[in-house]
């Protein structure tokens, strides 16, 4: 028997046991005539007391170890003299009477303890051992833990568990597909799913009713610190459902998840804000609504005194600072260089002080005069104290800026606390998207999402005009989710691949297996995908997904690890019918 009890389990009323111990030693210290090392497992630490004069040859066998050697010991539990409250095991120790090697180690490139001195690179390549660390054990954890909440909710709810195909054909998802080449089919290549999309509606169609699966997707996408090319979904589908439907059912799985797993209680139903309102008052679709600070449009208010920053802007907008009137012009000078950065774009940034006694200081003092100044503030409802940051130019950058800007004063005031969690629905997004580049239309969600059918009629006339039943769960700004109400109808799909800019034999290759199968009755569905690895994320407390996954891929999608994307041998190449060729060089 390799254990009796595993490193984190003694306490003072084990005293007297003769018990065996596994692990990893962490830590060696000689003091005299006594040998310490700390044994560490999953569960814990525990201190082995090793005596020269009452054992002195297994303590001269301690002696020899070193960090991260697997050990087996035999002793008994003792009361420590010096008991460390630090460490639920700290009341005790073992008396050592039996050392056996179960596998010596090298000396490992970084310390594995909570503060490593191990760089990121470092770590990513030799993340078995980085896995090691109590942060990360607690990490993957809890991301367990939140798992089986997940499945304990949902087959509650009556859903199936069930597995899709990896190697499936491609998903139109809007991301680039990963593609695998077939051997059995050359010149054929499968692809990796970006989600279960069309699986999940066919099973519905096959009667499933309510389906889910914690599933691994897959995109070829440039990677960010929410982003990874395979990636974790909660992927859900419920047929004979609506919208309301949809969105109950999750924010009580959600409320359940943060109830249990962190004894947050989030109150239901959820706020839900229709897409345009989040445009335009947080100049982004997913807000960070646990502060204010909203977006103010002011074009009415500032055009026409003759400041031709503002006179030919598209946009003028702008945020409220409470209380930071203080602010420095070095300070200032600093802010406008920040949102003068190519991944804001702002050309400049304006400010009004609204002072403590009542005046105004301001970057455009020569345009406009303290009554047009207090017009602004009143806007905004500022009081003495404040600070008012604006910006103007091209809508779309300037809203783009002016959300950045809020994000960013949320966190210079501690605005953005991690202890908080603010739930909320973002619904009636556009149904379709307009890019200018290739001058078509692109479906913003999915080319299955159902328009609302208010608006169907506008498919023909306005396309740009229609809603979507189509919503995204929010917490703390972080797109946690996103789904929609589904198209059923085959006429209805035909015009959607239509208005998509699908020819008919372009959607009858692409989709026809869906086609064909809602010819023989299909329910009215609909369904959602939370964002696993945010999800846990978010609840962990924490800024990267990649802390949460046990064996991530670095920025450039590259697994360090196991060395991965890698060559493979010519003779793999050729059974698959491929030749490489070189780069071409501009
Ligand atoms: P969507 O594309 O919105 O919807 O994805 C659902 C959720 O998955 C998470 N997510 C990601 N997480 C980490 N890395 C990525 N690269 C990544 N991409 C997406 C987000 C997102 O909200 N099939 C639809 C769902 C449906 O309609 O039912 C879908 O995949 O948290």
């Amino acid at each position: 028997m390799y254990r009796t009890h595993n490193c984190g389990e003694l306490r003072i009323e084990h005293v007297g046991e003769e018990i065996t111990l596994s692990g990893w030693v962490q830590k060696i210290r000689n003091l005299g005539g006594m040998t310490f090392i700390d044994i560490r497992d999953r569960y814990g630490i525990t201190q082995l007391a090793f005596d020269e004069n009452a054992n002195p040859e297994i303590t001269a066998q301690a002696r020899e170890i070193g960090r991260e050697y697997v050990i087996q010991i035999k002793g008994n539990v003792i009361e420590r003299s010096n008991k460390n409250r630090n460490l639920p095991t700290g009341d005790v120790e073992i008396a050592c009477t039996n050392l056996n090697i179960l596998s010596k180690s090298d000396i490992p490139p970084f310390t594995i303890e909570e503060n490593t001195d191990g760089g990121d690179e470092l770590r990513m390549k030799y993340r078995y051992l980085d896995l090691r660390r109590p942060q990360l054990q607690k990490q993957l954890a809890l991301r367990h833990q939140i798992a089986q909440e997940v499945r304990k909710y949902l087959n509650k709810e009556d859903f199936y568990e069930i597995e899709t195909p990896v190697l499936i054909k491609s998903t139109p998802e809007g991301a680039r597909d990963f593609i695998v080449p077939s051997r059995m089919n050359p010149g054929h290549f499968y692809a990796l799913p970006q989600s279960p999309q069309v699986f999940k509606q066919l099973l519905m169609v096959s009667g499933y009713d309510r389906y889910y699966q914690i599933v691994k997707c897959f995109r070829d996408e440039d990677l960010r610190a929410d982003r990874q090319p395979e990636f974790t979904q909660i992927d859900c589908e419920m047929s004979f459902a609506e919208q309301e439907d949809i969105l109950t059912t999750f924010e009580e799985m959600t409320k359940t998840i943060f109830k249990n797993v962190l004894n947050v209680d989030m109150e239901t139903p959820f706020r839900r804000m229709p897409y345009c309102e989040a445009m335009d008052k947080y100049g982004n679709d997913k807000p960070d609504l646990r502060f204010g600070m909203e977006i103010h449009k002011l074009n009415d208010l500032v055009k026409g005194q003759d400041f031709a920053v503002f006179d030919n802007a598209q946009y003028i907008g702008g945020i409220c600072a409470q209380d930071q009137a203080e602010y420095s012009r070095k300070e200032l000078d600093k802010l406008t260089k920040w949102v003068q950065r190519p991944q804001i774009g702002a050309k400049g940034l304006v400010y009004v002080k609204y002072n403590e006694d009542g005046s105004f200081k301001s970057s455009v003092d020569k345009f406009y005069n303290e009554t047009e100044l207090q017009k602004w503030a009143t806007e905004f409802n500022a009081k003495p104290g404040d600070l008012l940051l604006i910006l103007a130019g091209d809508e779309k950058i300037t809203l783009h800026g002016l959300s950045e800007l809020r994000l960013e004063m949320g966190n210079r005031l501690n605005l953005r606390n991690k202890d908080i969690f603010v739930p909320l629905w973002v619904v009636d997004f556009p149904l379709l998207e307009w890019d200018e580049d290739s001058q078509r239309f692109y479906a913003m969600h999915h080319p299955f999402t159902a328009p609302k059918p208010e608006d169907t009629a506008l498919i023909d006339s306005d396309p740009g005009k229609v809603r979507a039943n189509a919503y995204d769960l929010v917490i703390n700004g972080v797109e946690i989710g996103g789904g929609s109400v589904r198209i059923h109808e085959q006429t209805l799909q035909q015009k959607m691949f239509k208005t998509l800019g699908f020819t008919k034999e372009e959607a009858e290759d692409q989709f026809g297996f869906l086609m064909n199968a809602f010819k023989y009755g299909a329910p009215p569905h609909a369904g959602v995908a939370f964002g696993f690895d945010r999800l846990v994320s978010l609840i962990a407390k924490l800024d990267s997904i990649r802390d949460v996954i046990a064996f991530p891929k670095n920025n450039n999608g590259r697994d360090v690890m196991i060395d991965s994307p890698s060559n493979v041998s010519q003779a793999q190449l050729e059974e698959l019918m491929l030749k490489k060729v070189e780069k071409p060089t501009k």
